[in-house]
């Protein structure tokens, strides 16, 4: 049942801080990389800090339909034409684009966008049911809550000093607590954002933890520098790119796109190498604990001395199960310190952990 969900796009973009994975996986030169792909972002970002090789790894075939277009993109076109591609730079010609690029992606993936050519006319970075569930927060919800000039100011405010005095003063009005208790509930998050099936291992108060969150995010962290509240709250990277779009990240991922490979399946399917480090999203929230100790435990057995396994949780706490923890050191304290400063601030926890 959940492999059929799993067809649609869900996430267009990774909602994940790169900056932040990029330290907590401390990659070496010529380290060889296990990513979970989402949309794809984030396991391109790996190349700019020149690894031998990256697999990333996908359970769903949307979603690797979408990373091999994004390949193929990256392949063939200069940096302009990615950004008009992909939907950031205004374009009446992506159908011709895509007709150019096309025949570098598998047969699967080719049949997949041909199929959805409504999505390439538009631009896929608004593809996801994920970027759908923003863009009903932004377009009917967030005007009741505050008007486009004090959603401009959030983003003139630099020092953290500015930004607090801000928020209690023009952001956290009775509109603003309110959205959370209706538009972050388990209930229309599960129906409109995330796939009900993925709260079933979560026991905590879902909108009093994202508020929390989000109020520090917005204090924390400057919204100029910051991608994942522009595309939220403009609907678009208008202001900052993510990583792996930047001018300057674009001619190293460009050049190294072979050291890529990609395997469709759940994760434990591209533990077929030892790997220096994992990049694994917050899959371990999306299955009971058993399952979540079990490849763990794979997990590890494939990891290199030294190798970091980067996780997060959103809502379900996951860490290194306690028959494990003694082939583990935990750098909880880092961790910490990365979370207070998380662009994408609805996680919990950043986990960060080295086999020893
Ligand atoms: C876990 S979701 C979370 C999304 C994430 N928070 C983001 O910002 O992009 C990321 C991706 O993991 C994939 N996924 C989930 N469970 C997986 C598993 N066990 N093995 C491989 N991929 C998995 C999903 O298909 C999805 O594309």
């Amino acid at each position: 049942m959940l492999e059929k969900k799993f067809e649609i796009i869900r996430y267009a973009n990774c909602w994940e801080d790169t900056e932040i994975l990029l330290k907590a996986l401390s990659i070496k030169k010529s380290g060889k990389y296990l990513s979970i792909i989402s949309g794809g972002d984030n396991t391109l970002s790996l190349l700019t800090e020149d690894p031998d090789l990256v697999v990333g790894v996908d359970i769903s075939p949307a979603q690797i339909a979408l990373f091999y277009l994004k390949i193929a993109a990256f392949k063939n076109l200069s940096h302009d034409n990615v950004l008009k591609f992909f939907g950031i730079v205004e374009s009446d010609e992506r159908i011709e684009i895509y007709n150019t690029i096309k025949r570098d992606m598998p047969e699967g993936a080719q049949i997949y966008w041909d199929n959805h050519p409504g999505i390439i006319k538009k631009g896929i970075i608004f593809a996801g049911k994920f970027e759908r569930y923003f863009a009903i927060f932004r377009r009917y919800i967030l005007p009741l809550v505050h008007r486009r000039k004090t959603i401009e100011k959030l983003f003139a405010l630099n020092t953290r000093k500015e930004r607090l005095e801000f928020f209690k003063r023009n952001w956290n009005n009775f509109f603003w607590k309110l959205i959370f208790r209706i538009f972050f509930s388990k209930f229309l998050m599960g129906h409109l954002g995330r796939d009900p099936e993925f709260f079933r291992y979560v026991n905590e108060p879902v909108a009093v933890n994202i508020k929390w969150r989000v109020d520090r995010g917005i204090i924390n962290v400057p919204a100029s520098d910051n991608p994942y509240v522009d595309f939220i709250l403009h609907g678009n990277f208008k202001v900052c790119l993510p990583y792996y779009l930047r001018k300057k990240n674009f001619q190293k991922i460009k050049d190294r796109l072979d050291r890529i490979k990609i395997v469709q399946g759940p994760v434990e399917k591209a533990l077929i190498l030892r790997y220096d480090g994992f990049n694994l999203s917050d899959i371990f929230e999306y299955m009971d604990y058993n399952s979540f100790k079990n490849i763990y435990g794979q997990i590890l057995r494939s990891a290199k001395k030294g190798a970091r396994i980067v996780y997060r949780n959103m809502l379900a706490p996951r860490e290194s199960p306690p028959e494990y923890k003694k082939f583990v050191v935990s750098h909880a304290g880092i961790a910490r310190e990365f979370l207070k400063r998380d662009r994408a601030f609805f996680y919990s926890r950043i986990v960060i952990e080295e086999k020893l």
